[in-house]
């Protein structure tokens, strides 16, 4: 395994359409290991692979729920998905502060559904269907829109410098 490079805006790759995956070979599991060190290391809680400039519809989400105290309440669990499209998206939106590895030095708040189901493939290209809600909702719907060549700063108008509000903590993806 090794590290990759995060690029960043205005990299044209952030902006492109990312290829449906259907080799399940090797290079693709040496992408999802090199991926998942990637996001790790950074640190963050997701990763999309036009992020480590392969326009392929690779993602890789690594997130723990916290309590009100600060502690993880439930163990992180990895996620890596190959093709994941939303099927189903809960009317109910929620407003939430977000920011990107490949945006530095921005966050904002980003109306997102509370709610998705997502199919996909897993690794071995099988088959799986995966219900999230709250912030591991967010967490894909973020990443899922990167293989778009969005970016959460598409989304919202309402950004801020994390120095400007330092005691507000954005997790990454
Ligand atoms: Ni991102």
């Amino acid at each position: 395994m090794s590290l990759r490079e995060i690029i960043f805006t205005p990299d044209p790759v952030l902006r492109r359409k990312a290829r449906k995956v259907t080799d399940f070979g090797p290079e693709l599991q040496t992408l999802i290991d090199d991926m998942v060190e990637t996001m790790r290391a950074a640190p963050g809680v997701g990763l999309a692979a036009p992020q480590v400039a392969e326009s392929l519809r690779v993602i890789t989400v690594e997130y723990g729920e916290e309590s009100e105290e600060g502690e993880e309440k439930v163990p992180p669990k990895l996620y890596t998905l190959v093709n994941p499209q939303i099927t189903r998206a809960s009317s109910e939106m929620v407003v939430a502060a977000e920011g990107c590895l490949s945006v530095p030095g921005i966050v904002g708040e980003v109306e997102r559904h509370e709610a998705v189901t997502i199919k996909a493939q897993n690794r071995r290209g099988q088959p799986v269907t995966i219900k999230a809600q709250g912030w591991l909702a967010r967490v894909f719907q973020h990443e899922i829109d990167h293989l778009e060549g969005v970016l959460f700063t598409d989304l919202t108008d309402q950004l801020w410098r994390p120095e400007d509000h330092p005691d507000r903590e954005v997790p990454l993806d």
